[in-house]
């Protein structure tokens, strides 16, 4: 049987690499040639380096581990068994010789998805508004604990792609921010938790993967058939901008990166040579593994040799019953296409992974089933065979609530206060206004992964999800601080019942409104938003509900819960809207925690990760949501360059209505003393020598009698398996172009020692890029009569004409008595006040003058200092 699949299987994997030789592509190019960009090769994928900072141990023990697998074995934990073939949204064979489960990979970035009896945790994008690394990492842990007692291997998080280049990409609100900053070390605290409870993470997506509209090719097949979008950046803006928070993910130790469903300067990036041999493994030095997003594998041999190590979910198409690897890679393996070394990599990857992260100590077995929350089902959901006990109900949660309530209030952002907050919980008429105040009428998990906008807001939607094991919403939150003190509260939550909600906004004293806006996952398309927003207007028609309440009501409180910005500059200058809150996705204690921050029990500290504007082009180009090359690729140029978010509104000094960084206090803080220490530091030197060769940790018979399918095993259908169903190989393939002669990427094979690249040298890159240059000190003035928490931000200008007006590079959240002080001290690094030279393929300081500014937002900034070399 000849099938589709088997022609991308040679020519879309050659036909999309397009080895060009010219040096230019990403490296050479500038923003404004990016059409139909192309995507330099690099070869061979570098193997994993034993002496690598933090890692010795574990790939010692990897490589003791390989060395005993046979050829089967290693295919068998590079490849998924299949779309619903085990119990977790992902797994990999095992290695039943050995007693040896196979992975098991889960979702999401804010918890475990499809498990009960688990914590629905804030989104990235939310606890980002903490500015807290303390929040991030104990965010972090928690969340590794519960997938470690739920069984699983990998939590398929944290997102650091997309970044949020435009507001209205869909899944922005898994990741933390589109500064690389803020992503960066919040992505670093959380890898650093997730791994210490023992789990390893899974930093995605890899890379450039901004938007859901023609994510993978096919998608939206409303247009018919039109190949993956194609994200073109040039090389600065990859280093400068998206690459950065990957760098720090890999820096903290990452065991695992995905590759994105995109392709990137028109290379699919899951065989996208130059991003995942040169940059990733290559530049950053990165030793874990590259799994593919699910079904973002689009070739066999191509993929291997362009670096991924575990493909998930490891059939072609979900449930097809084929795979790229399996029999094929194994195939590859004994024709000689793909050396033995290349596969022994990935499972040495793998391995190391999982000792890194104490694995071999952690391990429960998998306890849940994510396709039934029935006790009893089939282990094998689309197979529909192995009944018994799938689902033991375990609850991982503990008290991780506390922790939850305490974060999301530290990440809501109050961005206007008359004097309004805080409450006092004696408000004689209190009013509740808002559909997204209340419960939805189908429960807090009525919608499959989240997929509608009903009721209170407390995530997105997609694969970034979990579900809630209750949800406390903002109306029930607001009736408990109420109820014990005399007053009245009401409410309305239906937000086109105009004549009750004008009759109770002309009784309140205090009006509360709640308001929000969605966005999620391509898969699933919510009030003809799919995935993507369509525009940044508050969703249910909810600016019109503010204008309607605050007409009648001259004490009007907003608070947003959103996946992002959204505009509110019709009411933001009202009189009558006496205060704003955003409260962004807070998970399941939301009420409590914006209780909290409105009753002033948690004084708001927390500082926007984005920037509110009037209009949507203000952020720079729209997404591409028609196809705009035919069946091709649509070409996404990053045309803007490192201008995204704020560094757009500086450089086109365009007002935001409140800018990155900012957030209120019920106190008020001043800044002064602005000190600048330099630090000597050696000259930073390129990393220069050989690797050592590809390690041998095998060689397999190439005698095909060997893989043959075992007499005595019991066929699971549609599951993957290593086996080859004939000895005569054209056969096994089953590809109707089996060895036609195709030209091999050159060096690709070549195990032999290679040149080190000047720019690496460590995890997230070259080490001296950390070499503390300058330390800076302010002392910041808490000038009320309450205690209060101030994240003092330090920005730096590089001064060219390329560069940001300011770009944030350190943070740090301080508590400060009223009427105390405190001391922000940060560090500035080699790597905070470089920039990437495309020619030399390295970072450096420029001559232009340098300034270092702190202050409380981006465009507060009362301190600034000139950095002398
Ligand atoms: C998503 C990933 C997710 C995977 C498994 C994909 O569609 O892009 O983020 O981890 O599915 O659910
Ligand atoms: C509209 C809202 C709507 C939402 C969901 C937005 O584009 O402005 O009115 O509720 O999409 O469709």
């Amino acid at each position: 049987m000849v099938r589709a699949w088997l022609a991308p299987f040679l020519h879309v994997a050659f036909a999309q690499a397009q080895y060009s030789t010219t040096p230019t592509g990403p490296n050479g190019t500038a923003p404004g040639d990016l059409n139909n960009a192309q995507s330099p090769p690099y070869y061979p994928s570098p193997w994993i380096d034993s002496s690598t900072a933090g890692w010795t141990d574990a790939v010692a023990k990897a490589q003791a581990f390989v060395r005993q697998l046979t050829l089967l074995e290693k295919v068998n934990i590079t490849t998924g068994v299949g779309w619903e073939g085990e119990a977790c949204v992902g797994n990999t064979g095992s290695i039943p010789r050995l007693g040896f489960p196979g992975f098991c990979t889960q979702d999401s970035p804010l918890g475990v998805r499809f498990a009960d009896y688990v914590s629905a945790f804030p989104a990235g994008g939310t606890v980002a508004a903490s500015w807290d690394r303390g929040e991030f990492y104990r965010r972090g842990y928690q969340m590794g604990v519960e997938q470690r007692d739920k069984g699983s291997d990998v939590l398929l998080g944290p997102v650091v792609g997309p970044l949020g280049r435009n507001p209205k990409g869909g899944r922005n609100w898994e990741g933390f921010s589109p500064d690389p900053v803020l992503s960066g070390i919040a992505v670093a605290e959380t890898v650093k938790g997730i791994q210490d409870a023992g789990v390893i993470a899974c930093t995605k997506h890899f890379i450039l993967n901004e938007q859901e509209h023609f994510r993978s090719p096919g998608d939206f097949g409303d247009f018919g058939f039109v190949d993956a979008v194609s994200s073109n950046v040039d090389d600065k803006t990859l280093h400068e901008l998206y690459l950065w928070p990957f760098a720090d993910a890999v820096r903290a130790g990452t065991g695992s990166i995905m590759c994105s469903y995109n392709k990137a300067n028109n290379s699919q990036v899951c065989q996208n040579s130059h991003l995942q041999n040169y940059i990733l493994k290559g530049e950053l030095g990165f030793q874990g593994f590259i799994m593919s997003d699910w079904d973002a594998q689009h070739s066999g041999v191509a993929s291997t040799l362009a670096g991924l190590d575990m493909t998930m979910p490891g059939d072609s198409d979900f449930d097809s019953g084929f795979s790229f690897w399996g029999p094929n890679l194994t195939l590859s393996i004994i024709n000689g296409t793909v050396p033995e070394w290349r596969l022994d990599d990935a499972a040495t990857r793998i391995m190391a992974a999982y000792y890194l992260v104490g694995r071999d100590r952690h391990a429960v077995p998998v306890n849940f089933n994510s396709w039934t929350r029935d006790t009893y089902g089939y282990q094998h959901a689309f197979a529909q065979t192995g009944y018994g006990l799938i689902n033991q109900h375990v609850d991982v949660r503990a008290d991780h609530y506390k922790a939850i309530r305490v974060a999301s209030a530290k990440s809501t952002v109050l961005l206007k206060n008359n004097g309004a907050l805080p409450l006092k919980g004696n408000e004689k008429n209190t009013a509740v206004f808002g559909q997204d105040a209340g419960d939805s009428q189908y429960g807090p998990n009525g919608c499959a992964d989240r997929g509608c906008d009903n009721g209170t807001l407390a995530m997105g939607w997609g694969s970034g999800t979990s579900d809630f094991p209750y949800l406390v919403t903002p109306l029930d939150a607001i009736k408990n601080a109420v109820a014990g003190n005399g007053g009245i509260v009401q409410s309305v939550t239906d937000n086109y019942a105009w004549a009750q909600i004008v009759s109770l906004a002309k009784q309140a004293s205090t009006a509360i409104v709640f308001v929000n806006a969605d966005s999620g996952e391509g898969f699933i398309t919510v009030d003809g938003n799919a995935g993507d927003r369509n525009n940044l207007t508050i969703w249910q028609g909810g600016e019109t509900l503010v204008q309607n309440v605050s007409a009648y009501c001259n004490n009007t409180i907003v608070v947003i819960h959103s996946v992002g910005p959204v505009l509110i500059d019709s009411f933001s200058n009202s009189e009558n809207v006496t205060a704003i809150l955003w409260a962004g996705l807070p998970g399941q204690e939301s009420g409590n925690a914006i209780a909290d921050v409105l009753y002033g029990r948690v004084n708001p500290g927390g500082k926007l990760p984005f920037t509110f504007g009037t209009n949507a082009s203000e952020y720079g180009p729209d997404l591409v949501y028609e196809p705009t090359n035919g069946h091709g690729s649509p070409q996404d140029n990053f045309e803007e360059g490192v201008f995204i978010d704020y560094r757009a509104f500086d450089q086109k000094n365009i007002t935001p209505v409140y800018e990155f960084g900012f957030g209120l206090s019920y106190t008020t803080f001043s800044y002064s003393n602005l000190t600048v220490t330099k630090v000597a530091a050696g000259a930073y030197t390129p990393n220069t020598g050989l690797t050592q060769p590809a390690p041998v940790l095998g060689n397999s018979s190439t005698d095909a009698s060997q893989y043959q399918w075992p007499a005595n095993l019991t066929y699971v259908n549609k599951y993957i398996y290593p086996y080859l169903n004939s000895t005569d190989l054209e056969e096994a393939s089953r590809d109707p172009e089996y060895g036609v002669d195709h030209t091999y990427p050159e060096g690709a094979t070549d195990g032999s020692a290679q040149p080190k690249i000047a720019a690496g040298g460590g995890p997230g890159g070259n080490p001296q890029l950390w070499d503390v240059l300058f330390t800076v000190t302010a002392t910041v003035t808490n000038n009320g009569t309450v205690a209060g928490d101030e994240v003092p931000q330090l920005y730096v200008s590089l001064g060219g004409p390329t560069d940001p007006v300011v770009a944030l590079r350190n943070f740090e959240r301080l508590s400060i008595g009223p009427g105390k002080t405190a001391t922000f001290y940060a560090d500035v690094t080699r790597r905070d006040v470089s920039n990437w030279d495309t020619v030399s393929q390295n970072w450096v300081i420029t001559n232009y003058t340098k300034t270092v500014h702190v202050g409380s937002s981006s465009r507060k900034l009362p301190l600034s200092a000139k950095l002398s070399f």
